[in-house]
């Protein structure tokens, strides 16, 4: 087993609409923990995609004229353009209409058949179009979904999976893995459905409706051409498919499903959680295919204060955010990295959060252009200006040693909030670093040594704030990859010299180094008043 392999996915997302602010915050999540694993010298592998069949896909599709399969090229290729515009590292992108996904989807089909977990039946209850999910009669809440979508009554000939026989083997998993289902808070939810209700009833998991005939935008059954898969068989199918399924000899699929003990890690928001934790675990048990390891439920964004509809009319495009961090004078990546920064920042990760443009002008300004920006802009141009453009570096007084010494602790603390998928304290721990190299510059006011002409003084505080700069750059690089690359171009750090390993006194920035002319990394969020 190793170590060093890691598997992360962001859902695949319905092409029935555009991209928002929910598809953006899962993506950018799994983005920083991808460039994060990284740095710490995991070989890694991201996954996003596009979930493009089913019911609901099929609809709006017809409502707007078009096929479906027009249609699906279309918005995916909105949410692969919203990829690249966020930055995200991910090194592929699954569409559930690729050939390569059909073929994995169907055999994993053959092989839940073969093995005799799927039954042909009726089903006759409850479906919600918008959730693509079923709901039994005890689980409506006024007519409607507990999620208030819409039901429809369906009566229709349909294949089951035999879900029940899975609801003990599903506890002993949540037994045996205590963490498989994050955070800890979620995995009652799920522990609930799994047995009935809070004590345990024996059947109380009922075999799953898992194809449709009623509609044909979808994978074909195997052999049963006149239906299609339940558009969420389907759907999980595409983590494996994308790393070569059903070849189960393929490199990719050996590195990252089998030979991997941190991974795979499914990050999903809160409302897909069943799916993740009770469906497709159980899928991979009756298939025999190994279970991922971890899945991350995270929490839901409202819009100053109000639940994001379309009804509303409130719903958050991510690339009018850019626009608006643009209004400030921030350029395309420097908007980017605030984005990203914001909502990691500003929410711990599991819980559900407000957005707000004021939050954000508030959070942006304190953290990353007064404390980190102006940390940078007024030393280095000191060092700039002053020696130049060299690094001198004579000695270390204790209490430089001392901060250099939390600089080299940096990683280990993030490291450890970054394994509780905490992000939000681990830019703290970031931030918090920050704090202390401007409270050391202030108590040295190496401005005054200038004066005072104390060189040997003031080149040990601007070198000490450079080295310190160096390693919180380099930790910073996942959550604002391109104003932290910014940085360690600014202080001339070598390109393959910018992983973790590196934050320690053996790669520290030595006497005659040279650093290049600073220019202002964080701008702030201001009206300008001229
Ligand atoms: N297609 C399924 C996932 C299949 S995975 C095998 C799906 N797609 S989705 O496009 O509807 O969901 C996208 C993701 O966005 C979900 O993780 C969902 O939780 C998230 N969000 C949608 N609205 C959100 C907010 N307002 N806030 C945060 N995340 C939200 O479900």
């Amino acid at each position: 087993m190793s170590y060093k392999n890691f598997y992360i996915t962001s859902p695949i997302y319905y092409v029935n609409d555009v991209p928002h602010i929910g598809h953006a915050y899962t993506s950018i999540s799994c983005d920083v923990m991808a460039r994060f694993k990284r740095l710490e010298g995991f070989d890694v592998r991201f996954l996003t995609g596009t979930d493009e069949h089913g019911q609901k896909v099929e609809k709006s599709a017809i409502s707007r004229g078009k096929t479906p399969q027009q249609f699906c090229d279309e918005i995916s290729a909105k949410f692969r353009e919203l990829a690249q515009t966020l930055n995200l590292s991910n090194d592929d992108f699954i569409r559930t209409t690729e050939e390569r996904h059909k073929k994995s989807a169907q055999e994993l089909w053959r092989i839940l058949e073969k093995k005799g977990w799927i039954y042909k039946s009726v089903y006759e209850g409850w479906y919600a179009v918008r959730d693509e999910a079923f709901y039994g009669e005890d689980e409506l809440v006024n007519g409607k979904a507990p999620t208030g979508a819409d039901v429809e009554w369906h009566k229709e000939e349909s294949y089951f999976f035999k879900l029940s026989a899975f609801q003990d083997k599903l506890l002993a998993l949540y037994e045996a893995v205590p963490d498989f289902v994050q955070p800890a808070s979620k995995l009652n939810e799920v522990l609930s459905f799994v047995r009935g209700g809070k004590d345990y009833v024996k059947g109380a998991l009922r075999d799953l409706s898992i194809s449709r005939t009623s509609f044909g935008w979808g994978v074909k059954v195997p052999g049963e051409e006149s239906h299609v898969m339940y558009v969420w068989l389907d759907a999980l199918a595409n983590y494996i498919s994308a790393l070569g399924f059903p070849n189960t000899q393929d490199p990719l699929i050996q590195k990252f499903w089998c030979d991997t003990t941190d991974s795979p890690v499914h990050v999903v928001g809160k409302d897909i959680l069943r799916f993740h934790a009770v469906y497709w675990p159980a899928f991979l048990m009756a298939a025999q295919i190994p279970l991922p390891n971890k899945v991350f439920a995270h929490g839901w964004w409202t819009n100053e204060g109000q639940k994001i509809s379309k009804s509303l009319g409130n719903v958050i495009d991510p690339h009018a955010e850019l626009e608006w961090l643009r209004s400030f004078g921030c350029d395309e990546s420097q908007a980017v990295d605030y984005f990203r920064y914001f909502l990691l920042r500003e929410v711990p990760f599991g819980n559900d959060g407000d957005y707000s443009r004021k939050n954000f002008t508030t959070r942006i300004n304190a953290e990353l252009a007064n404390n980190i920006g102006n940390l940078a802009q007024r030393i280095l141009s000191m060092v700039y200006k002053n020696n130049d453009g060299k690094i001198v570096n004579i000695s270390y007084y204790d209490d430089a040693k001392e901060l250099l010494e939390k600089a080299y602790k940096l990683p280990a603390e993030v490291t450890c909030e970054m394994n509780k998928f905490a992000f939000d304290e681990a830019i703290e721990k970031i931030v918090n670093f920050a704090r202390a190299c401007n409270l050391f510059v202030d108590q040295k006011a190496p401005w005054t040594m200038k004066k005072e002409h104390r060189y040997e003084e003031m080149n040990m505080v601007l070198s000490t704030i450079a080295e310190s700069l160096r390693c919180l750059a380099i930790t910073l690089q996942p959550f604002v990859p391109t104003i932290s690359a910014r940085m360690l171009d600014l202080l001339n750090v070598e390109k393959n010299q910018r992983d973790l390993k590196f934050v320690n006194g053996d790669f520290t920035l030595r006497s005659g180094h040279k650093i290049n002319e600073p220019k202002g990394l964080f701008p702030r969020l201001e009206t300008k008043t001229t």
